[in-house]
Protein backbone atom coordinates (compact mmCIF):
# COMPACT_ATOMS: atom_id res chain seq x y z
CA UNK A 1 0.00 0.00 0.00
CA UNK A 2 1.71 3.37 -1.02
CA UNK A 3 1.23 5.65 2.06
CA UNK A 4 1.34 9.63 2.85
CA UNK A 5 4.45 9.49 4.88
CA UNK A 6 7.75 8.97 3.45
CA UNK A 7 8.73 5.22 1.93
CA UNK A 8 10.71 3.49 4.29
CA UNK A 9 13.73 3.74 2.89
CA UNK A 10 13.10 8.00 3.30
CA UNK A 11 12.63 6.42 7.42
CA UNK A 12 15.38 7.93 9.84
CA UNK A 13 16.80 5.33 11.76
CA UNK A 14 16.06 4.34 15.30
CA UNK A 15 19.07 5.64 16.79
CA UNK A 16 21.65 8.11 15.13
CA UNK A 17 18.59 9.51 13.16
CA UNK A 18 18.16 12.71 11.84
CA UNK A 19 15.18 13.33 12.09
CA UNK A 20 13.69 16.86 10.17
CA UNK A 21 9.87 17.68 11.28
CA UNK A 22 8.05 18.70 8.35
CA UNK A 23 6.29 22.56 8.46
CA UNK A 24 2.71 21.05 9.80
CA UNK A 25 -0.31 21.98 12.48
CA UNK A 26 -0.21 19.68 15.64
CA UNK A 27 -4.43 20.04 15.96
CA UNK A 28 -4.53 18.71 19.89
CA UNK A 29 -8.74 16.89 20.47
CA UNK A 30 -8.90 17.34 24.14
CA UNK A 31 -6.10 20.26 24.65
CA UNK A 32 -7.93 21.13 28.12
CA UNK A 33 -7.69 17.97 29.60
CA UNK A 34 -5.21 16.18 32.15
CA UNK A 35 -2.64 14.31 29.66
CA UNK A 36 -2.47 17.73 27.38
CA UNK A 37 -1.62 19.73 30.77
CA UNK A 38 0.41 17.09 31.83
CA UNK A 39 2.74 15.71 29.25
CA UNK A 40 1.60 17.19 25.69
CA UNK A 41 2.19 21.09 26.07
CA UNK A 42 5.00 20.42 28.46
CA UNK A 43 6.81 17.74 25.98
CA UNK A 44 5.74 20.55 22.85
CA UNK A 45 7.46 23.54 24.66
CA UNK A 46 10.74 20.82 25.56
CA UNK A 47 10.91 20.44 21.39
CA UNK A 48 10.49 24.66 20.92
CA UNK A 49 13.29 25.00 23.79
CA UNK A 50 15.30 22.69 21.72
CA UNK A 51 14.48 23.70 18.36
CA UNK A 52 12.91 20.70 17.13
CA UNK A 53 9.56 22.24 16.38
CA UNK A 54 9.49 23.46 12.42
CA UNK A 55 9.63 27.16 11.71
CA UNK A 56 6.50 26.68 10.18
CA UNK A 57 4.09 25.52 12.51
CA UNK A 58 1.30 25.98 14.99
CA UNK A 59 -1.04 23.97 17.44
CA UNK A 60 -4.29 23.83 17.64
CA UNK A 61 -5.92 23.37 20.75
CA UNK A 62 -9.77 21.90 20.56
CA UNK A 63 -11.78 21.57 23.43
CA UNK A 64 -15.44 21.58 24.60
CA UNK A 65 -14.51 25.22 26.99
CA UNK A 66 -14.65 28.39 25.30
CA UNK A 67 -11.47 30.34 25.55
CA UNK A 68 -10.47 33.24 23.22
CA UNK A 69 -6.78 32.22 21.87
CA UNK A 70 -5.13 34.90 23.91
CA UNK A 71 -6.80 33.07 27.17
CA UNK A 72 -5.80 29.94 26.00
CA UNK A 73 -1.97 30.84 25.38
CA UNK A 74 -2.19 31.85 29.48
CA UNK A 75 -4.01 28.91 30.27
CA UNK A 76 -1.14 26.89 28.77
CA UNK A 77 1.73 29.10 29.86
CA UNK A 78 0.43 28.24 33.50
CA UNK A 79 -0.13 24.84 32.44
CA UNK A 80 3.86 24.93 31.88
CA UNK A 81 5.19 26.62 34.91
CA UNK A 82 3.22 23.69 36.49
CA UNK A 83 4.03 20.67 34.94
CA UNK A 84 7.08 21.20 32.46
CA UNK A 85 10.19 19.32 32.95
CA UNK A 86 11.91 22.93 31.40
CA UNK A 87 10.11 25.79 31.57
CA UNK A 88 12.37 28.15 29.92
CA UNK A 89 11.87 32.11 30.63
CA UNK A 90 8.80 34.53 30.22
CA UNK A 91 9.85 35.19 26.65
CA UNK A 92 10.91 32.19 25.39
CA UNK A 93 7.30 31.16 27.10
CA UNK A 94 5.41 33.61 25.02
CA UNK A 95 7.43 32.86 22.02
CA UNK A 96 5.64 29.58 22.25
CA UNK A 97 2.41 30.21 23.23
CA UNK A 98 2.03 32.83 19.77
CA UNK A 99 1.87 29.27 17.99
CA UNK A 100 -0.83 28.23 19.92
CA UNK A 101 -4.81 28.54 18.53
CA UNK A 102 -7.68 27.60 20.21
CA UNK A 103 -10.83 26.57 18.80
CA UNK A 104 -14.50 25.54 21.07
CA UNK A 105 -15.38 22.41 18.94
CA UNK A 106 -18.58 19.77 19.88
CA UNK A 107 -16.33 16.38 18.61
CA UNK A 108 -19.86 15.20 18.23
CA UNK A 109 -21.64 17.71 15.77
CA UNK A 110 -20.14 19.67 12.86
CA UNK A 111 -15.87 19.68 12.01
CA UNK A 112 -16.88 23.10 9.85
CA UNK A 113 -15.49 25.56 11.97
CA UNK A 114 -12.80 23.74 12.51
CA UNK A 115 -12.29 23.26 8.92
CA UNK A 116 -12.84 26.80 7.85
CA UNK A 117 -10.10 27.71 11.21
CA UNK A 118 -6.98 25.46 9.54
CA UNK A 119 -8.06 26.34 5.87
CA UNK A 120 -7.84 30.41 6.70
CA UNK A 121 -4.59 29.80 9.13
CA UNK A 122 -2.67 27.47 7.43
CA UNK A 123 -1.68 29.83 4.43
CA UNK A 124 -0.72 32.14 7.40
CA UNK A 125 1.56 30.05 9.44
CA UNK A 126 2.87 27.99 5.91
CA UNK A 127 2.10 24.71 6.57
CA UNK A 128 1.54 22.98 3.24
CA UNK A 129 -1.81 21.62 5.01
CA UNK A 130 0.14 19.06 6.89
CA UNK A 131 -1.67 17.85 9.43
CA UNK A 132 -0.62 15.62 12.97
CA UNK A 133 -4.36 15.27 14.62
CA UNK A 134 -3.76 14.05 18.61
CA UNK A 135 -6.64 12.32 20.11
CA UNK A 136 -6.17 13.03 23.53
CA UNK A 137 -10.00 12.10 23.86
CA UNK A 138 -11.51 8.86 25.61
CA UNK A 139 -10.97 5.93 23.18
CA UNK A 140 -14.78 5.49 22.28
CA UNK A 141 -13.90 8.75 20.17
CA UNK A 142 -11.07 6.79 17.98
CA UNK A 143 -13.04 6.13 15.31
CA UNK A 144 -15.62 9.02 15.48
CA UNK A 145 -13.12 11.72 14.77
CA UNK A 146 -11.38 10.05 12.00
CA UNK A 147 -14.79 9.87 10.30
CA UNK A 148 -15.67 13.45 11.03
CA UNK A 149 -12.45 14.41 9.60
CA UNK A 150 -12.53 12.75 6.92
CA UNK A 151 -16.14 13.22 5.79
CA UNK A 152 -14.76 17.03 5.48
CA UNK A 153 -11.91 16.37 3.92
CA UNK A 154 -9.57 17.26 6.28
CA UNK A 155 -7.65 14.05 6.07
CA UNK A 156 -6.08 13.75 2.64
CA UNK A 157 -5.95 10.72 0.08
CA UNK A 158 -2.84 9.07 -0.87
CA UNK A 159 -2.38 10.93 -3.84
CA UNK A 160 -2.46 14.61 -2.29
CA UNK A 161 1.06 15.76 -1.50
CA UNK A 162 0.25 16.68 2.20
CA UNK A 163 0.40 14.38 5.23
CA UNK A 164 -2.51 13.97 7.67
CA UNK A 165 -1.97 11.48 10.42
CA UNK A 166 -3.51 10.76 13.53
CA UNK A 167 -1.87 9.81 16.85
CA UNK A 168 -3.46 7.99 19.46
CA UNK A 169 -3.55 6.95 23.05
CA UNK A 170 -4.11 3.62 24.35
CA UNK A 171 -6.18 1.39 25.31
CA UNK A 172 -6.40 0.27 21.61
CA UNK A 173 -9.52 -1.65 22.06
CA UNK A 174 -10.84 -3.49 25.41
CA UNK A 175 -9.80 -7.16 24.14
CA UNK A 176 -8.74 -9.21 20.91
CA UNK A 177 -12.43 -8.59 18.94
CA UNK A 178 -12.82 -5.27 20.05
CA UNK A 179 -9.29 -4.19 19.14
CA UNK A 180 -9.66 -6.12 15.76
CA UNK A 181 -12.95 -3.58 15.23
CA UNK A 182 -11.26 -0.56 15.89
CA UNK A 183 -8.31 -1.49 13.36
CA UNK A 184 -10.89 -2.06 10.75
CA UNK A 185 -13.23 0.94 11.27
CA UNK A 186 -10.15 2.64 11.24
CA UNK A 187 -8.62 1.12 7.98
CA UNK A 188 -11.93 1.94 5.95
CA UNK A 189 -10.93 6.10 6.59
CA UNK A 190 -6.97 5.83 7.11
CA UNK A 191 -3.69 3.54 6.03
CA UNK A 192 -1.03 1.92 8.87
CA UNK A 193 1.30 3.89 8.01
CA UNK A 194 -0.99 8.05 9.39
CA UNK A 195 -1.47 5.30 12.59
CA UNK A 196 0.46 6.48 15.38
CA UNK A 197 -0.41 4.16 18.38
CA UNK A 198 1.24 5.49 21.39
CA UNK A 199 2.72 3.44 24.29
CA UNK A 200 4.68 5.79 26.10
CA UNK A 201 7.27 3.24 27.57
CA UNK A 202 8.62 3.03 23.89
CA UNK A 203 9.39 6.82 24.09
CA UNK A 204 11.49 6.45 27.06
CA UNK A 205 15.61 6.99 26.55
CA UNK A 206 16.16 4.01 28.85
CA UNK A 207 13.74 1.48 26.66
CA UNK A 208 15.17 2.73 23.44
CA UNK A 209 18.42 1.94 25.01
CA UNK A 210 18.14 -1.96 24.94
CA UNK A 211 17.81 -1.34 21.24
CA UNK A 212 21.11 0.18 21.15
CA UNK A 213 23.50 -1.73 23.79
CA UNK A 214 22.10 -5.22 22.14
CA UNK A 215 22.64 -4.22 18.75
CA UNK A 216 25.82 -2.09 18.98
CA UNK A 217 28.09 -4.22 21.19
CA UNK A 218 28.19 -7.38 19.65
CA UNK A 219 29.44 -9.69 22.85
CA UNK A 220 25.84 -8.57 24.60
CA UNK A 221 23.96 -9.23 21.74
CA UNK A 222 25.73 -12.97 21.48
CA UNK A 223 24.91 -14.21 24.92
CA UNK A 224 21.55 -12.93 24.78
CA UNK A 225 19.95 -16.57 24.21
CA UNK A 226 19.33 -19.35 26.00
CA UNK A 227 22.25 -20.60 25.86
CA UNK A 228 23.42 -18.13 28.36
CA UNK A 229 20.42 -16.87 30.21
CA UNK A 230 18.48 -19.20 32.67
CA UNK A 231 15.77 -16.49 33.19
CA UNK A 232 15.01 -13.01 31.99
CA UNK A 233 12.89 -10.77 34.47
CA UNK A 234 10.83 -7.55 33.38
CA UNK A 235 9.92 -5.93 36.73
CA UNK A 236 7.23 -2.78 36.30
CA UNK A 237 6.37 -1.76 40.17
CA UNK A 238 4.68 0.96 40.92
CA UNK A 239 3.93 2.46 44.98
CA UNK A 240 1.12 4.02 44.52
CA UNK A 241 -2.52 3.43 45.09
CA UNK A 242 -5.49 3.60 42.31
CA UNK A 243 -6.77 6.83 43.52
CA UNK A 244 -8.71 9.13 41.28
CA UNK A 245 -8.46 6.87 37.98
CA UNK A 246 -10.31 4.28 39.58
CA UNK A 247 -13.44 4.03 37.78
CA UNK A 248 -11.21 3.49 34.41
CA UNK A 249 -8.60 1.63 35.90
CA UNK A 250 -11.36 -0.91 37.15
CA UNK A 251 -12.28 -1.51 33.63
CA UNK A 252 -8.62 -2.39 32.68
CA UNK A 253 -7.21 -3.83 35.39
CA UNK A 254 -3.17 -4.38 35.78
CA UNK A 255 -3.21 -6.29 32.89
CA UNK A 256 -5.09 -4.17 30.12
CA UNK A 257 -3.23 -1.04 31.71
CA UNK A 258 0.36 -2.43 31.60
CA UNK A 259 0.81 -5.97 30.66
CA UNK A 260 -1.01 -6.15 27.78
CA UNK A 261 0.92 -3.10 26.23
CA UNK A 262 3.60 -1.51 28.12
CA UNK A 263 5.30 -5.03 29.21
CA UNK A 264 4.98 -6.61 26.01
CA UNK A 265 7.00 -3.97 24.24
CA UNK A 266 10.23 -3.92 26.23
CA UNK A 267 9.83 -7.85 26.18
CA UNK A 268 9.91 -7.29 22.63
CA UNK A 269 12.82 -5.12 22.50
CA UNK A 270 14.81 -7.07 24.98
CA UNK A 271 14.02 -10.60 22.91
CA UNK A 272 13.65 -9.31 19.21
CA UNK A 273 15.93 -10.24 16.67
CA UNK A 274 18.18 -7.60 14.84
CA UNK A 275 16.15 -5.85 12.04
CA UNK A 276 17.69 -6.46 8.12
CA UNK A 277 17.52 -2.53 8.17
CA UNK A 278 16.83 0.03 10.94
CA UNK A 279 13.60 1.29 9.76
CA UNK A 280 10.43 1.03 11.44
CA UNK A 281 9.12 -1.17 8.97
CA UNK A 282 11.90 -3.47 9.70
CA UNK A 283 11.57 -3.34 13.60
CA UNK A 284 7.77 -3.83 13.75
CA UNK A 285 9.06 -6.84 11.77
CA UNK A 286 11.22 -8.51 14.44
CA UNK A 287 8.90 -6.97 17.37
CA UNK A 288 6.12 -9.22 15.80
CA UNK A 289 8.00 -12.01 14.67
CA UNK A 290 9.02 -12.32 18.14
CA UNK A 291 5.85 -11.94 20.00
CA UNK A 292 4.25 -14.11 17.71
CA UNK A 293 6.97 -17.04 18.73
CA UNK A 294 5.10 -17.20 22.39
CA UNK A 295 2.36 -19.89 21.88
CA UNK A 296 0.63 -19.03 25.04
CA UNK A 297 1.25 -17.70 28.73
CA UNK A 298 2.62 -20.30 30.55
CA UNK A 299 1.44 -19.55 34.67
CA UNK A 300 -0.08 -16.34 35.50
CA UNK A 301 -1.47 -15.05 38.39
CA UNK A 302 -3.16 -11.44 39.76
CA UNK A 303 -3.81 -10.12 42.85
CA UNK A 304 -5.90 -7.00 44.11
CA UNK A 305 -4.09 -4.83 47.45
CA UNK A 306 -6.03 -4.46 50.50
CA UNK A 307 -5.21 -1.90 53.14
CA UNK A 308 -1.71 -1.32 54.09
CA UNK A 309 1.73 0.49 54.54
CA UNK A 310 3.69 1.96 51.77
CA UNK A 311 6.74 3.55 52.75
CA UNK A 312 5.18 4.08 56.86
CA UNK A 313 2.33 5.64 55.30
CA UNK A 314 -0.75 4.14 56.02
CA UNK A 315 -3.07 3.61 52.46
CA UNK A 316 -6.76 1.74 51.70
CA UNK A 317 -7.42 -1.07 49.88
CA UNK A 318 -8.76 -1.43 46.40
CA UNK A 319 -12.01 -2.32 47.39
CA UNK A 320 -11.99 0.08 50.20
CA UNK A 321 -13.62 2.56 47.42
CA UNK A 322 -17.08 2.47 47.50
CA UNK A 323 -16.74 2.65 43.76
CA UNK A 324 -15.02 -0.38 42.91
CA UNK A 325 -16.33 -2.44 46.57
CA UNK A 326 -17.33 -5.75 45.01
CA UNK A 327 -14.37 -5.30 42.14
CA UNK A 328 -12.54 -8.58 40.76
CA UNK A 329 -10.11 -5.85 38.98
CA UNK A 330 -6.08 -7.34 39.39
CA UNK A 331 -4.20 -4.54 40.52
CA UNK A 332 -0.82 -7.10 40.14
CA UNK A 333 -0.25 -9.31 37.87
CA UNK A 334 2.88 -11.62 37.29
CA UNK A 335 3.18 -14.17 35.03
CA UNK A 336 6.08 -16.68 32.83
CA UNK A 337 5.86 -17.17 29.28
CA UNK A 338 8.27 -18.70 26.94
CA UNK A 339 9.59 -17.67 23.55
CA UNK A 340 9.63 -20.48 21.49
CA UNK A 341 12.36 -19.88 18.80
CA UNK A 342 15.55 -20.84 18.00
CA UNK A 343 17.29 -18.00 20.35
CA UNK A 344 15.14 -18.11 23.36
CA UNK A 345 14.03 -21.66 23.34
CA UNK A 346 13.46 -22.92 27.33
CA UNK A 347 14.23 -19.82 29.03
CA UNK A 348 11.69 -18.67 30.82
CA UNK A 349 10.50 -14.91 31.30
CA UNK A 350 8.44 -13.45 33.87
CA UNK A 351 6.95 -10.63 33.60
CA UNK A 352 5.77 -8.63 36.87
CA UNK A 353 3.55 -5.20 36.95
CA UNK A 354 1.34 -3.64 39.73
CA UNK A 355 0.30 -0.77 41.96
CA UNK A 356 0.42 -0.43 45.78
CA UNK A 357 4.14 -2.06 45.74
CA UNK A 358 6.93 -1.45 48.30
CA UNK A 359 8.96 0.89 45.68
CA UNK A 360 8.56 2.29 42.26
CA UNK A 361 10.86 1.05 39.58
CA UNK A 362 11.22 -0.47 36.63
CA UNK A 363 14.30 -2.98 35.85
CA UNK A 364 15.29 -5.62 33.20
CA UNK A 365 17.30 -8.39 34.94
CA UNK A 366 18.82 -11.11 32.26
CA UNK A 367 20.07 -14.13 34.57
CA UNK A 368 22.83 -15.72 33.39
CA UNK A 369 23.69 -19.51 33.59
CA UNK A 370 26.18 -20.73 36.05
CA UNK A 371 29.39 -21.56 35.06
CA UNK A 372 29.18 -25.43 33.93
CA UNK A 373 31.83 -25.92 37.00
CA UNK A 374 32.95 -24.61 39.66
CA UNK A 375 37.03 -23.94 40.27
CA UNK A 376 36.53 -21.78 43.25
CA UNK A 377 33.98 -22.47 46.43
CA UNK A 378 30.78 -21.07 45.00
CA UNK A 379 29.07 -18.06 45.79
CA UNK A 380 25.01 -18.42 45.13
CA UNK A 381 24.81 -15.02 43.49
CA UNK A 382 24.95 -15.37 39.37
CA UNK A 383 25.95 -13.00 36.53
CA UNK A 384 23.02 -10.64 36.33
CA UNK A 385 22.58 -7.54 33.37
CA UNK A 386 20.21 -5.51 35.05
CA UNK A 387 18.39 -2.42 32.85
CA UNK A 388 17.26 -0.25 34.68
CA UNK A 389 15.03 2.12 33.14
CA UNK A 390 13.71 3.90 36.30
CA UNK A 391 13.54 5.96 38.61
CA UNK A 392 17.44 5.46 37.85
CA UNK A 393 18.61 4.86 34.40
CA UNK A 394 21.14 3.00 33.83
CA UNK A 395 22.91 -0.40 33.52
CA UNK A 396 24.73 -2.79 35.79
CA UNK A 397 26.32 -6.03 35.29
CA UNK A 398 27.16 -8.39 38.37
CA UNK A 399 30.30 -10.38 37.89
CA UNK A 400 32.23 -12.32 40.64
CA UNK A 401 35.82 -11.56 41.56
CA UNK A 402 38.24 -13.05 44.18
CA UNK A 403 38.40 -11.62 47.46
CA UNK A 404 41.59 -10.26 48.13
CA UNK A 405 44.22 -13.12 50.22
CA UNK A 406 41.00 -15.28 50.13
CA UNK A 407 39.70 -18.40 48.01
CA UNK A 408 36.60 -17.24 47.70
CA UNK A 409 34.36 -14.97 45.37
CA UNK A 410 32.30 -11.85 46.19
CA UNK A 411 29.73 -10.59 43.43
CA UNK A 412 30.42 -7.32 42.63
CA UNK A 413 28.71 -4.39 40.38
CA UNK A 414 29.56 -2.64 37.17
CA UNK A 415 27.49 -0.19 36.81
CA UNK A 416 26.46 2.25 34.20
CA UNK A 417 24.60 5.44 35.27
CA UNK A 418 22.81 8.18 32.39
CA UNK A 419 24.00 11.26 34.78
CA UNK A 420 27.39 9.47 34.89
CA UNK A 421 27.28 10.24 31.48
CA UNK A 422 25.28 12.75 30.14
CA UNK A 423 23.19 15.71 31.77
CA UNK A 424 20.14 15.09 33.16
CA UNK A 425 18.42 17.87 31.52
CA UNK A 426 19.53 16.10 27.90
CA UNK A 427 17.28 13.18 28.67
CA UNK A 428 14.00 13.97 27.20
CA UNK A 429 10.55 12.60 28.73
CA UNK A 430 8.99 9.54 27.02
CA UNK A 431 6.38 11.96 25.55
CA UNK A 432 9.25 14.53 23.75
CA UNK A 433 10.54 11.51 21.73
CA UNK A 434 7.04 10.47 20.70
CA UNK A 435 5.75 13.84 19.39
CA UNK A 436 8.80 14.49 17.59
CA UNK A 437 9.37 11.40 15.94
CA UNK A 438 5.91 11.19 14.37
CA UNK A 439 5.79 14.91 13.31
CA UNK A 440 9.05 13.27 12.09
CA UNK A 441 6.51 10.81 10.36
CA UNK A 442 8.66 8.07 11.82
CA UNK A 443 6.91 5.38 13.59
CA UNK A 444 9.63 3.35 14.63
CA UNK A 445 8.53 3.75 17.90
CA UNK A 446 5.04 3.38 17.46
CA UNK A 447 3.36 0.18 18.21
CA UNK A 448 2.04 -1.42 14.61
CA UNK A 449 -1.02 -3.28 13.89
CA UNK A 450 0.54 -6.48 14.01
CA UNK A 451 2.32 -6.12 16.93
CA UNK A 452 -0.42 -5.34 19.17
CA UNK A 453 -2.71 -7.72 17.62
CA UNK A 454 -0.33 -10.62 18.61
CA UNK A 455 0.05 -9.17 22.58
CA UNK A 456 -4.30 -9.41 22.50
CA UNK A 457 -4.26 -12.84 21.32
CA UNK A 458 -2.08 -14.24 24.09
CA UNK A 459 -3.80 -11.85 26.93
CA UNK A 460 -7.52 -12.41 25.37
CA UNK A 461 -8.40 -15.99 27.28
CA UNK A 462 -6.83 -15.04 30.12
CA UNK A 463 -9.24 -11.73 30.39
CA UNK A 464 -12.31 -13.61 28.99
CA UNK A 465 -11.29 -16.25 31.99
CA UNK A 466 -10.17 -13.82 34.84
CA UNK A 467 -13.82 -11.81 33.71
CA UNK A 468 -15.93 -14.81 35.22
CA UNK A 469 -13.88 -15.62 38.62
CA UNK A 470 -13.96 -13.88 41.56
CA UNK A 471 -10.99 -13.77 43.74
CA UNK A 472 -9.74 -16.25 45.96
CA UNK A 473 -8.59 -14.94 49.86
CA UNK A 474 -4.77 -15.99 48.32
CA UNK A 475 -5.39 -13.76 46.06
CA UNK A 476 -4.76 -10.20 47.94
CA UNK A 477 -1.85 -8.28 49.24
CA UNK A 478 -1.66 -6.05 51.31
CA UNK A 479 -0.40 -2.89 50.04
CA UNK A 480 3.44 -1.90 49.70
CA UNK A 481 4.03 -5.54 49.77
CA UNK A 482 4.84 -8.13 46.97
CA UNK A 483 1.93 -10.33 46.41
CA UNK A 484 2.63 -13.67 47.62
CA UNK A 485 1.18 -15.24 45.17
CA UNK A 486 3.60 -14.11 42.40
CA UNK A 487 5.83 -17.35 43.76
CA UNK A 488 3.93 -19.74 41.69
CA UNK A 489 5.19 -18.61 38.50
CA UNK A 490 8.63 -19.15 39.80
CA UNK A 491 10.41 -22.48 38.24
CA UNK A 492 11.84 -24.32 41.07
CA UNK A 493 14.70 -22.35 41.85
CA UNK A 494 13.68 -18.86 40.48
CA UNK A 495 12.77 -15.84 42.45
CA UNK A 496 12.38 -12.01 42.23
CA UNK A 497 15.99 -10.35 41.95
CA UNK A 498 14.90 -7.71 44.52
C1 LIG B 1 0.24 4.26 32.25
C2 LIG B 1 -0.74 3.54 33.11
O1 LIG B 1 0.18 3.79 30.94
O2 LIG B 1 1.55 4.09 32.78
C3 LIG B 1 -0.65 3.99 34.56
O3 LIG B 1 -2.05 3.76 32.62
C4 LIG B 1 0.76 3.89 35.05
O4 LIG B 1 -1.51 3.22 35.39
C5 LIG B 1 1.71 4.58 34.10
O5 LIG B 1 0.82 4.50 36.34
C6 LIG B 1 3.14 4.33 34.52
O6 LIG B 1 4.01 5.05 33.71
P1 LIG B 1 5.49 5.33 34.20
O7 LIG B 1 6.09 6.04 33.03
O8 LIG B 1 5.39 6.20 35.41
O9 LIG B 1 6.10 4.02 34.51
Amino acid sequence: MSSLTPKSSDLPNLIARQLVAQPQCFVLFGSTGDLAKRKIFPALFALFLDKKLPSRFFILGLGRKTFSDAEFQKHVEETLLLFARLKGDAQTRKEFTQKICYLSLDIDGDYTPLKTLLLDKEPQFGTRANRTFYLAVAPSYFTKIPNNLKSIGLLHEKEFDSFANIIIEKPFGTDLPSALDLDSELKKILFEEQIYRIDHYLGKETVQNIFAFRFSNHFIDHIFTSQFVESVQIVAAEDLIVGDRVEFYDQVGCIRDFCQNHLMQVLAFIAMEAPSKNEAEFIHQEKSKVLRSIKQIDAIVRAQYEKGYINTDAVSGYRDDARVKDSNTDTFVAMRLFIDNFRWGGTPFYLLAGKALPRKYTEINIILKKAPFSLFPQSSQQNIISIQIQPKEGISIIIKTKVPAKTSLKPVKLDFYYDDYFSTESIPEAYETLLFNAMCADRSLFTDKEELMASWELFDPIITKWKTESLTPEEFYPAGSWPEIMNKIFLDGHYLVL
